[in-house]
């Protein structure tokens, strides 16, 4: 026990990270059921794209009273804040009014260290667990006075889309350890117990985690993706420019995107059209979308 299980409620202090397409009821309960703390990520059991922000917060409420049928542990659900920096959230309202009305009691709060909209979700009485995007001492001071209850520190190394500072997760979580007095989770990278050990010795008081559980059997991940995932190693690695700063990590495939001709921002934005990682992740297609993993 330590203050990550207290505060949320839970017997190990690992987080299975939300992750757009592919963190369905099935594998945040089975997380939650295991000890830890699944969320629900976007589109979380979903496989067509919402119809606008009312339908696809309907979608949500309907996975978050699915999860509760399979797990009667504490869960979370990612939040993105209408501010979230790199453009508004129109999804935003919508979202928070479902997790109000269904009594969410987690959020994984993820964007920029916006004082007002943590004050706002704790004053509604969420839990609040803060991901800054791209990771600061000011942005984690900041989240600390707001009132945010755990950071997460994210490293350079993270799977999916990378902060923009190009800092590993080694230099992040001292760095945001010694600028809060709240607890400190480490994510990027982590993958085994060794990664667990290493982010406990920098001060870290759990570990979030995204990719480790892509490849799971609970996972609603496409068999090409997890094969794909699977096969390939660190000599693999393709770095694509995400349009603010910086990176997806995708497996080889991805690069038949920039193979059709499009430079970085229109593989951006592209991407984002077609529902950001559904193409590859879910719908199995590798050679039109991004299948993305870290290097371990
Ligand atoms: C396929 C994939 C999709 C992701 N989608 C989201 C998302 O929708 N929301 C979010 O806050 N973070 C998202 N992330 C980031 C994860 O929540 C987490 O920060 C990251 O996976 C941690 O690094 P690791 O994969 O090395 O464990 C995604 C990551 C991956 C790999």
């Amino acid at each position: 026990m330590n203050r990550v299980t207290d505060i949320l409620g839970i017997k190990y202090p690992i987080i299975q990270a939300p992750m757009s397409w592919v963190t369905s009821a099935e594998l945040v309960a089975a997380v939650s059921n295991a000890g830890g703390m699944g969320t629900l990520g976007p589109n979380a059991g979903q496989n067509t794209v919402a119809n606008g922000p009312e339908e696809s917060a309907e979608r949500l409420r309907t996975e978050i009273k699915k999860t509760r049928e399979l797990t009667d542990k504490p869960f979370g659900v990612n939040y993105f804040p209408p501010g979230i920096g790199s453009g508004e959230n129109p999804y935003g309202e919508a979202q928070l009014k479902v997790l109000i009305e269904e009594k969410a009691r987690t959020l994984v709060v993820v964007g920029v260290a916006n004082e007002k909209d943590i004050k706002r979700l704790k004053e509604l009485g969420f839990t609040i667990v803060f991901r800054e995007l791209h990771p600061t001492v000011s942005g984690a001071k900041a989240a600390e006075r707001a009132g945010a209850d755990i950071i997460v520190a994210t490293g350079f190394d993270e799977g999916g889309s990378t902060p923009n500072i190009p800092v590993g997760t080694m230099t992040v979580v001292p760095m945001i350890v010694d600028a809060v007095n709240i607890p400190v989770m480490a994510t990027g990278g982590i993958s085994d117990k060794r990664g667990v050990n290493a982010a406990f010795a920098l001060g870290a008081e759990g570990v979030y985690l995204g990719t480790r559980f892509i490849a799971s059997v609970e996972s609603p991940a496409h068999d090409n993706a997890k094969q794909d995932i699977i096969k390939h190693g660190t000599e693999d690695l393709v770095l694509l420019r995400t349009g603010h700063g910086g990176y997806w990590r995708a497996t080889p495939h991805s690069v038949a995107l920039e193979a059709q001709g499009l430079n970085d921002n229109q593989v951006h934005s592209n991407f984002a059209k077609i529902g950001n990682l559904k193409t590859a992740m879910l719908d199995g297609q590798l050679e039109e979308g991004i299948n993305t993993y870290p290097v371990y």
